[in-house]
Parts: C-alpha cells; sequence; structure tokens
C-alpha cells in the first residue's frame, strides 16, 4: 500500500546529502524492490557506483533507507541524474519531489546549465518538476561489460602507448 492511501505523516522523514551515511545493503535492497532496471545490481558493482557519483541524495524513515538518487557533474555545464527511488510504501507523498529538488538544488547540480535524465514511465513525475522532453539527444552506446583480462590489456596497451612517446 502506497503511504498516500494509509495518511502517512513523514514530518520525521530525513533527507541527507552525505554518501558517506548510506547503508549500501539497504541501497541494495532499495533497488531490488523499487528499481526494475537495478534488481540484478550486485553489492560490489553498486559501492563502485555510489563512489563515483556526486551528489548521492539519501531518505531515511530513522534508521530505514527509503529513498535515494544519485547525479554525476561537472558542475557546470552538464549533469546527469541517476536511479531515482522512492520506496513502494512511501509513494505518492511528495518525497519523490523533494528528493529530485534536494539533488538539483546541491551545490554541484545548482548552477548546471542542462540536467539530464533518462525514464522509462515517470514522464509525467518529471514534468512536475520543470523537466522536458527532449528528443534530440537521445544516442547510447551499449558497452560491452568488460572483464578483469580485458582491463588488464587496455591499461598495458595505454602503459606501452605511453612509453614509445
Ligand atoms: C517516480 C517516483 C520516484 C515518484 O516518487 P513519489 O514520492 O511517489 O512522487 P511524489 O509524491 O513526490 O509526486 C510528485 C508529483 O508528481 C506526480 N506524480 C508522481 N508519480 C507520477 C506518475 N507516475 N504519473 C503522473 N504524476 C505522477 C504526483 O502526483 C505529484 O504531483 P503534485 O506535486 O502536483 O502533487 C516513485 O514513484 C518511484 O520510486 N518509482 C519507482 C522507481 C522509478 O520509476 N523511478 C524513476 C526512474 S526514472
Amino acid at each position: 500500500m502506497v503511504g498516500e492511501e494509509i495518511g502517512m505523516d513523514c514530518r520525521h522523514i530525513k533527507f541527507c546529502t552525505d554518501k558517506e551515511k548510506i547503508d549500501l545493503n539497504q541501497l541494495l535492497a532499495l533497488y531490488q524492490k523499487n528499481a526494475f532496471w537495478a534488481k540484478n545490481r550486485c553489492l560490489e558493482d553498486v559501492t563502485v557506483a555510489i563512489a563515483h557519483s556526486n551528489p548521492v541524495i539519501s531518505v531515511w524513515d530513522n534508521k530505514r533507507l527509503i529513498g535515494s538518487a544519485r547525479a554525476t557533474s561537472d558542475g557546470i555545464y552538464r549533469a546527469t541524474i541517476w536511479d531515482v527511488v522512492i520506496d513502494a510504501e512511501y509513494q505518492g507523498l511528495g518525497l519523490g519531489r523533494k528528493l529530485v529538488e534536494t539533488l538539483i538544488s546541491h551545490p554541484l547540480l545548482n548552477r548546471v546549465e542542462r540536467i539530464y535524465l533518462t525514464t522509462t514511465h515517470q514522464q509525467k513525475f518529471y514534468q512536475r518538476i520543470g523537466f522536458v522532453e527532449n528528443e534530440t539527444t537521445t544516442m547510447v552506446l551499449y558497452n560491452s561489460y568488460p572483464n578483469p583480462e580485458d582491463l588488464l590489456k587496455q591499461s598495458q596497451n595505454l602503459e606501452e602507448i605511453s612509453l614509445n612517446r
């Protein structure tokens, strides 16, 4: 049941901008339960994604992680928002809007000229916050997942190239 239906009071819900406070096991469980695109993620890879994202916002009901969103940003020209999730039990209470607003008002995003995101089903949610549909920037590279041996070869090649210079 969503929070809206049971008239949940969410004044005690806290939004946190310190990514060090995130419990990655809870984040993984949040994705597995609520994010269809992130159901098969593993702890190791989510740890890498969080380490390389800034800012990362988390939403807490006391010690329970109930929402999260993250961005990658150059701080001035371009940023992209990723993995916006509110736990199904807390949806429809305005927390998703506040989560995205907290993210885009962060100093690493609030001066950025263009903030991108991709969404399969939630266009209307983002439109309420001010995002518009953009059909001109639709290219993607489906990169094959490199295995550790390939990565090692790539880095050895790069070392050889720089030694030969
Ligand atoms: C999308 C999601 C983050 C929205 O969070 P939420 O807390 O339920 O949304 P809010 O209650 O803050 O809604 C904010 C506004 O968007 C509207 N809205 C939310 N979801 C909507 C939808 N699917 N269609 C139309 N409007 C929607 C609300 O009515 C509200 O409008 P208002 O401000 O005019 O009252 C949440 O549903 C979710 O986590 N879904 C699963 C994961 C997902 O799909 N994430 C987005 C991936 S791109």
